[in-house]
């Protein structure tokens, strides 16, 4: 690895490029299958090119690098993470596991070194759903678990998916051959900042990741009647946001209960929206995580009922989907257990923690057995254009995965 101060700023410099794939000039998003994709698809493509990686973008729109080992065709060490945006994003967020990764395998192109196992760094094309209310399509489709319907969602503009994968000059009946079998894949690691305060706290760059938080997200909508501001009584309102506000109450009420459990309302639609009318119907969004699945589905179960209840006293209709379950994931712990050693052999202290944040690692899970390496974040912001880490850190986390590659062996395959 040439000196770490290159290989962070190389990291950063590279980080600052993708920022620029976005839809918009004021503020970071890049949603999957479009050409802010591509770009950074055509960005991540180079440097693994130059990285002494075959690439391809598989038929799902993920960019895969492959760096063969010793000899061709033997299973992959899958490093990766996401490459789409929530709205408004900060830079690091998924794209820093990728660079990382690139960076790696670089330093062993260099040294002219091969693994007895190939690598495979991929950049999934969607893990934050925003186009299509989705989560995990990239690593889902490599997986072999992604649900073909999916295919048919369609975006804010009326764009399939199917549409939008031709569009991406793909075809969507080949979508089932992004996935792996399961003796190609000899594991997965993902680098992924830690998106909360512990490792800024603890003043450590770098956190091995136990298990991942389960997750599930509803739709709410309330349906009341449209009025006149100024004419219907109080008394005779069929209030649409009043209500919602009474269900957005209830989800911080209930999640509030238990520490470790946690319960958001992202977004909210009223309509008509006029200041002069009451609001006829309101469409919330709702986000429960916990790192213990029985505790998020009675918290779940908890909010709809009461939003049921709270929708019958105010005489107002409620229609609540369920679009997104995924279950907690544990680490696999002998893949951890060299992570720490690698982090060790760095001199630094190893600081197991649990993420809150859902990440590609629970959807490979299903494939392989999977680790994770968090790099600290300033003021442990994500989501935020606020996110961000030193270059000192990336260059940590970079030659932390180099020592993990160096001493990782597939010959152990427990999952
Ligand atoms: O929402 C999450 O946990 C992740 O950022 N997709
Ligand atoms: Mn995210
Ligand atoms: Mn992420």
């Amino acid at each position: 690895m040439s000196s770490a101060d290159a290989v962070g700023r190389e990291i950063m410099s590279r980080i600052e490029r993708l920022s620029k794939a976005s839809e918009s000039d004021a503020v970071l998003t890049r949603r999957y299958l479009t050409p802010e994709h591509r770009k950074a698809n055509d960005l991540l493509g180079a440097w693994m090119t130059r990285a002494d990686m075959d690439v391809h973008v598989d038929p799902m729109g993920n960019i895969v690098g492959r760096y063969e080992g010793i000899e061709p065709g033997m299973p992959a060490l899958v490093i990766g993470s996401h490459i789409d945006t929530v709205r408004d994003a900060g830079k690091y967020d998924g794209t820093l596991g990728v660079l990382v990764g690139i960076s790696a395998v670089d330093a062993l192109s260099r040294a002219g070194e091969r693994m007895p196992y190939a690598i495979e760094v991929i950049g999934f094309g969607d893990e934050e759903g925003v186009r299509y209310d989705s989560t995990f399509l990239g690593s889902r489709s490599v997986a072999g678990t992604l649900d073909a319907s999916l295919l048919e969602r369609i975006d804010s503009d009326g764009v399939s998916m199917s549409q939008a994968l031709r569009d991406f000059g793909l075809d969507p009946e080949r979508f089932a051959d992004a996935a792996r079998k399961a003796d190609e894949v000899a594991a997965y690691v993902e680098v992924h900042i830690e998106q909360g305060p512990v490792l800024e706290r603890e003043n450590l760059p770098v956190g091995v990741v136990t298990s991942i938080a389960g997750q599930t997200r509803l739709r709410i909508s309330l349906l009341g009647v449209a009025g006149h501001a100024g004419t219907v009584p109080m008394q005779y309102r069929r209030d649409a946001l009043v209500s919602a506000a009474e269900v957005i109450q209830l989800v911080e009420s209930t999640c509030s209960a238990q520490p470790e459990l946690v319960g958001t309302v992202g977004s909210l639609e009223v309509r008509p929206g006029a200041v002069n009318v009451i609001p006829g119907r309101v469409d919330l969004t709702i986000d429960v995580r916990a790192p213990a699945d029985a505790m998020r589905t009675t918290a779940v179960d908890a909010i709809t009922k009461g939003a049921r209840d709270i929708a019958s006293r105010r005489h107002v209709d409620i229609e609540i989907e369920r679009f997104h379950d995924a279950s907690s994931c544990e680490c696999n712990n002998e893949l951890s257990r060299e992570l720490a050693l690698a982090v060790e052999t760095h001199g630094l202290p190893v600081r197991y923690l649990p993420s809150g944040a859902g990440h590609d690692a629970m959807a490979m899970a299903d494939l392989t057995r999977v680790a994770m390496l968090f790099v600290r974040c300033a003021g442990g912001i994500s989501h935020n254009p606020a996110e961000s880490i030193t270059a000192e850190d990336a260059a940590v986390s970079a030659e932390v995965l180099l020592s993990f590659m160096r001493r990782f062996s597939p010959a152990s395959r427990g999952r």
